[in-house]
C-alpha cells in the first residue's frame, strides 16, 4: 500500500518494512530540513483536538508549519458547533471540506477509525482514548532506533498503567516485528488487556508480567515508562489506590544494566523524580522533541510532497 492519502489510525495497519520506510524519511527530514521547508505550501492541515495535547498537538502543527503549509482547528470543542448539539459526523464531513489532511484526538475508542470513513481526506489519529496513539509509536521508535543503534532484539520493560495506556498498545505491538522480550511492570488492575497479549502470542512473542521493577530492571535495553491515566478511571478510589505506585529516582540507576535508556511518552506526574532527567540513561525530552521530524515525515509522505 502506498502512502499518499493514507490514514493513520492503527499502527497494527503498517507492516515492518513500512515502519522503517518512515523512520528512514523522518531521518532525512533531520539531517536536510532546510530542503522540506516548501513541500507542503498551500496544503492545510486541520488539528482536532477534543482531548488535551500539549506535545502530539503543537508538534503536528509546527510540523505542518514547517513544511510550508497552514493549520486549521480547535483544542477546545467547546469553542465549536458541538456546543450547539452538531453530531461528530456532520462536523467531520464539514472540516473535511476544508483541509487537506485531518490530524486528530478525541476520548473514545474507534474515533479515528470513524472519522476517516465519513472523511474523504487521510485522518491521522492523535490519540483515541486508552486504544492507540500510532504517531507516537513512529516517534518512539526512531528515538530507540536513534539511540541503540537498533531495534532489532531488545529486551524492553513498559512501566506504570498498561490497561490505559494507549502509547504502550501502539509500541508493543510495533516492537514485535523485531523480535523482542518483553517485561510488562504493572500492578495488577493495571496489566495489558488480553486482546494485546493475544496479538503477541499470535506473534511468538516473548513475554513476562511482573510487579516489581528491581527484579528485572537489570535485563532491559529499554525502560518506557507511563503515567496512571488518572482521567480514564470510571472509579476514583481504584486510581488512588495505584497512584505513585511506581517513581523512579536517580537511585534507581544502581539496578540496571549500561547502556539502558528510559523513555516515557509524557507528560509525566510522579513516576520520574526530574532529578533523573540528566542522567545519559533519559531520554523522554529527546523523544519528545523527536516529534518534529517524525511527524514532519509522515505528513510529507502522506499528502504527497515527496
Ligand atoms: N505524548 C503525548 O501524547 O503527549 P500529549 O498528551 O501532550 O500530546
Amino acid at each position: 500500500m502506498g502512502w499518499v492519502n493514507r490514514d493513520i489510525v492503527s499502527i497494527r495497519d503498517f507492516s515492518k518494512e513500512e515502519l522503517l520506510e518512515a523512520l528512514d524519511k523522518a531521518a532525512d527530514v533531520e539531517k536536510n530540513r532546510p530542503s522540506y521547508a516548501e513541500l507542503l505550501r498551500g496544503k492545510v492541515m486541520a488539528s482536532l483536538f477534543f482531548e488535551p495535547s500539549t506535545r502530539t498537538r503543537l508538534s503536528f502543527e509546527a510540523a505542518m508549519h514547517r513544511l510550508g503549509g497552514s493549520v486549521i482547528g480547535f483544542a477546545e470543542p467547546s469553542m465549536t458547533s458541538i456546543a450547539k448539539g452538531e453530531t461528530f459526523e456532520d462536523t467531520m464531513r464539514i472540516i473535511d471540506g476544508y483541509c487537506d489532511v485531518i490530524v486528530m484526538r478525541h476520548p473514545e475508542i474507534g474515533s479515528a477509525k470513524k472519522a476517516a470513513d465519513i472523511t474523504k481526506n487521510p485522518v491521522i489519529n492523535a490519540g483515541d482514548g486508552a486504544h492507540e496513539h500510532p504517531t507516537q509509536t513512529f516517534g518512539d521508535l526512531f528515538t530507540i532506533k536513534k539511540n541503540l543503534g537498533r531495534l532489532d532484539n531488545l529486551t524492553v520493560g513498559f512501566l506504570g498503567d498498561l490497561k490505559y495506556g494507549r502509547t504502550v498498545h501502539s509500541l508493543s505491538f510495533a516492537l514485535s516485528h523485531f523480535k523482542p522480550t518483553f517485561y510488562f511492570i504493572s500492578h495488577k488492575s493495571l496489566k495489558m488487556p488480553q486482546e494485546d497479549l493475544k496479538e503477541l502470542d499470535k506473534k511468538k512473542t516473548e513475554y513476562y508480567e511482573e510487579e516489581d521493577l528491581l527484579k528485572v530492571s537489570k535485563k532491559l535495553d529499554v525502560l518506557y515508562v507511563t503515567r496512571i491515566q488518572k482521567e480514564r478511571f470510571l472509579n476514583p478510589e481504584e486510581y488512588h489506590h495505584v497512584k505513585g505506585i511506581y517513581q523512579l529516582d536517580p537511585s534507581f540507576l544502581k539496578h540496571t544494566k549500561p547502556g539502558l535508556k528510559i523513555l516515557h511518552p509524557l507528560p509525566r506526574v510522579d513516576e520520574i523524580n526530574p532529578q533523573l532527567d540528566k542522567a545519559k540513561q533519559s531520554i523522554y525530552f529527546e523523544q519528545a522533541h523527536n516529534g518534529i521530524p517524525v511527524r514532519m515525515a509522515l505528513l510529507a509522505m502522506i499528502l504527497g510532497g515527496h
